[in-house]
C-alpha cells in the first residue's frame, strides 16, 4: 500500500467526525450513525484504491451503504481490506459524552479477519506489556504481569472496563486485587487504543465488546507496538452457527495475527466527542476543528492530524440537523 493512502484516509474519518458532532447531545443516535456513515461513505470514492468493506454497517439487505462486500474507492490503486466504524460510540454521541471516534482501517486484501458481528471477549496493552499477557489467565494474574511490565504495584495500574452487568465478575476481581479502574460506558476502541499511550493513564482493557471493534483496535495496536488477544462470544445457537460457516473455531484465541495478518495496514480515526486522546470537533462558525490519529503498522509512524476545515468553502460539511 502507498504510505500516502494514509493520508487520504484521514480525510475519510474527519468528514465522518464533522457530520456525526453535529448530533452531539441530541438523543438520537441512529441519526449520528447515519449522518457519520454518509459522509465516509461519500468521501471514500476518491481515494485512490480498491477497496471491499469487510467489517461494515452490516450486510448488504440490512444496510444502505458501507455494507460487507460493498466496493469502495475510485478503482485505482491497491487492492484492500476496509473496516469501518464511522461513528464508534453511538450512545456517546447522542448523550454528549466522553471519546466517540470515527473510525477505519484498511489492509492488503485477505488479511483482516472477517469478524462477525457479536461479541468478542478482550484482553489488550500498550507496547511495555506485550507478551506478558493472557486471555486465559486470571485478571489478577494479568494485572500483576502489567504492574511488572510497567514497574509499577498492582494498586497503580489502571483498568478500563466497559461498565455491564456480565463484567461484574471483572470488576469484583479488579477490586479485590486493588486495582484502579475506568468504567466506561462506550467505545472499547478507544479503551484499547488508549492503553498503548502513557499520558491517557490507562494500562490494560479487560472485557467483552463487539468482535469488528476488536479487529480494527488490533490494527491501531499492531501500529502502536501494543498487543490484543480476544475470543469470539457467541450468545446464542443462531451465532455460533455463524462462526462456524465462517470457519471461525469460538474456542480459539486471537492473536494479533489472527486479527490482522501481516503489517501492511493503516488505521485513522478523527475524535467526534473529547476523550483522553483527541479532542472532539469543534465547530467555530466558519470553520470547524479536528483532531485525528492515523498510523501505519508497517512503518510504525503514528502521526496525529489538526485539520481546520472553512465551511464557507466546503458547504457540504454543513448538514446541520
Ligand atoms: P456502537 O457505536 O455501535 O453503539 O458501539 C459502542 C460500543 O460501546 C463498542 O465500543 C463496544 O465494542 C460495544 O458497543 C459493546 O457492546 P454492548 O453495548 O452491547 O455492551
Amino acid at each position: 500500500m502507498e504510505r500516502s493512502l494514509s493520508m487520504e484516509l484521514v480525510r475519510v474519518t474527519e468528514a465522518a467526525a464533522q457530520a456525526s458532532a453535529r448530533w452531539m447531545g441530541r438523543g438520537l443516535k441512529d441519526e449520528a450513525d447515519g449522518a457519520a456513515t454518509s459522509a465516509m461513505r461519500d468521501v471514500f470514492d476518491t481515494i485512490p484504491m480498491k477497496g471491499t468493506v469487510v467489517i461494515g454497517e452490516g450486510e448488504m439487505d440490512e444496510a444502505p451503504m458501507l455494507y460487507i462486500g460493498e466496493k469502495l474507492g475510485n478503482g485505482y490503486g491497491p487492492r484492500v481490506d476496509v473496516a469501518v466504524d464511522p461513528l464508534e460510540g453511538t450512545n456517546i454521541v447522542a448523550a454528549g459524552g466522553w471519546n466517540a471516534l470515527a473510525v477505519l482501517a484498511v489492509a492488503d486484501a485477505g488479511n483482516l479477519l472477517n469478524a462477525p458481528d457479536m461479541y468478542m471477549d478482550k484482553i489488550a496493552v500498550g507496547p511495555e506489556a506485550v507478551g506478558m499477557i493472557d486471555i486465559n489467565a486470571s485478571v489478577t494474574d494479568n494485572l500483576r504481569a502489567v504492574a511488572k511490565a510497567k514497574n509499577k504495584d498492582i494498586e497503580d495500574v489502571v483498568a478500563t472496563v466497559l461498565y455491564r452487568e456480565r463484567h461484574q465478575h471483572i470488576i469484583a476481581e479488579l477490586r479485590e486485587a486493588g486495582a484502579r479502574i475506568k468504567l466506561i460506558n462506550d467505545g472499547d476502541i478507544a479503551g484499547a487504543i488508549n492503553t498503548a499511550f502513557d499520558k491517557t493513564g490507562v494500562d490494560i482493557l479487560f472485557g467483552s465488546g463487539g468482535a469488528p471493534e476488536g479487529v480494527i483496535s488490533a490494527v491501531a495496536l499492531k501500529a502502536l507496538g501494543g498487543e490484543i488477544q480476544g475470543r469470539l462470544l457467541p450468545q446464542d445457537d443462531a451465532e455460533l452457527e455463524r462462526c462456524i460457516k465462517m470457519g471461525l473455531d469460538v474456542n480459539k484465541v486471537l492473536r494479533m495475527e489472527d486479527l490482522v495478518r501481516g503489517d501492511d495496514a493503516i488505521f485513522a480515526a478523527t475524535g467526534v466527542t473529547d476523550g483522553e486522546l483527541l479532542r472532539g470537533v469543534q465547530f467555530k462558525g466558519t470553520y470547524a476543528e479536528t483532531q485525528s490519529i492515523v498510523m501505519r503498522a508497517k512503518s510504525g509512524t503514528v502521526r496525529f492530524v489538526d485539520g481546520r476545515h472553512s465551511l464557507n468553502k466546503k458547504p457540504n460539511l454543513v448538514i446541520k440537523p
